[in-house]
């Protein structure tokens, strides 16, 4: 500190004040922190081109799929379609597989034909996964009869299909309830303990109307809309946490034969370059994309990058595109 005299004041006050930086402490300051910041920039370059290219790598040499012996997988939809396929293909991995359903009948079906199979027993629990309530309320049957569930796959689904204004208010809360509300219901059932263990994984099945509008299904293409940002930021709430192994994986399927919509309602002219994906076949790519840890996937997997490169061009551009490839789904009124 220097002592200046005040002129104002005695010859005995004597105030201190704060030196001023001259100009070649503020020069030398401002070069630090210039060189700070050129080198923040630099170490998150080297990580960002890193990751860019230790993922694109991935893309043709992806890590071994993990075991998924002993993990306890709860599937909703497990009644009929992609559930019932993704129930038998975990069942014979070794996993212990929780079928949840608002079809008593096709639920009990898919676990007895995993009793059939020799599989390890599987657990069927009628729920409603549109009401918060009795998730919770099962979740907890659950935990107490088979334990902590380790893989949770959000598959049950809704596709009323037809032009917007022939959807009822009714219909539309009961898309969002159940393609998208039900996650955050069974998000908040189990996430909990996946936390404290610091193991799980989520599985989030959307639809390939989660990248992009499809005719006739406004309300559903929001709900998958919704189910991507949901997956992309629970990723971000959760892995603010460096620690965290709890995994997310989003997949976004194209039509599949299930009996979600009449397929003679698809509208494809080209159905060789677009054909509909046998359910067998995307269970097998949803388990795989999970086992390897893979953050989002379309299936096929080109659509990813087809559809997020469409995104750059104007929208006229892309009604010229579908009216190109003609492919929509029909009204099914
Ligand atoms: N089939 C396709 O073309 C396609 C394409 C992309 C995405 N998807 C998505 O895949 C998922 C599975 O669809 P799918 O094709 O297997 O359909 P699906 O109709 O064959 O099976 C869906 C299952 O979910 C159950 N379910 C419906 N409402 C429920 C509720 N409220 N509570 C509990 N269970 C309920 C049904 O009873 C049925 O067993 C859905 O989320 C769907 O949107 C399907």
């Amino acid at each position: 500190m220097a002592t200046l005299r005040n002129s104002s004041t005695s010859n005995n006050e004597i105030h201190t004040q704060p030196k001023l930086p001259n100009d070649n402490e503020n020069l030398w300051k401002q070069v630090s922190d210039i060189s700070q910041v050129i080198g923040e920039v630099i170490l998150f370059l080297l990580k960002f081109w890193f990751l860019v290219g230790q993922a694109f790598v991935r893309l043709f040499i992806p890590i071994p799929p993990k075991s998924v012996k002993g993990e306890i997988v709860l599937i909703t939809g497990a009644g009929n379609g992609i559930g019932r396929e993704l129930a038998f293909q975990y069942a014979s991995q070794g996993a212990t597989v929780v079928g949840w359903d608002i079809n008593e009948k096709g639920n009990l079906e898919t676990v007895a034909e995993i009793a059939k199979l020799g599989y390890p027993k599987a657990y069927a629990y009628v729920c409603n996964v549109a009401k918060r309530e009795e998730v919770m309320e099962v979740a907890k049957k659950v935990q107490k009869d088979v334990g902590d569930v380790t893989i949770l796959i959000n598959n049950a689904g809704i596709m009323p299909c037809h032009p917007f204004f022939d959807h009822t208010t009714e219909e539309i809360h009961r898309i969002m309830d159940i393609n998208v509300m039900a996650h955050f219901w069974t998000l908040q059932a189990f996430l909990p303990a996946m936390v404290q263990n610091n193991h799980g994984h989520i599985v989030a099945i959307s639809s390939v109307a989660g990248l992009m509008g499809v005719k006739n299904l406004t309300p559903y293409c929001a709900s998958k809309f919704a189910v991507r940002g949901m997956m992309e930021a629970l990723y971000q709430d959760l892995h603010t946490d460096q620690k965290c192994q709890i995994k997310t994986t989003c997949i976004y399927p194209f039509a599949v034969h299930t009996g979600l919509f009449d397929v003679k309602n698809a509208n494809m002219k080209y159905p060789k370059l677009t054909p509909v994906l046998k359910p067998k076949d995307v269970a097998k790519n949803i388990m795989n994309a999970q086992r390897r840890d893979v953050f989002e996937t379309t299936i096929p997997r080109h659509m990813l990058s087809v559809s997020y490169c469409m995104k750059l061009f104007p929208v006229k551009a892309l009604m010229a595109l579908n009216e190109f490839f003609d492919s929509y789904i029909e009204t099914d009124l």
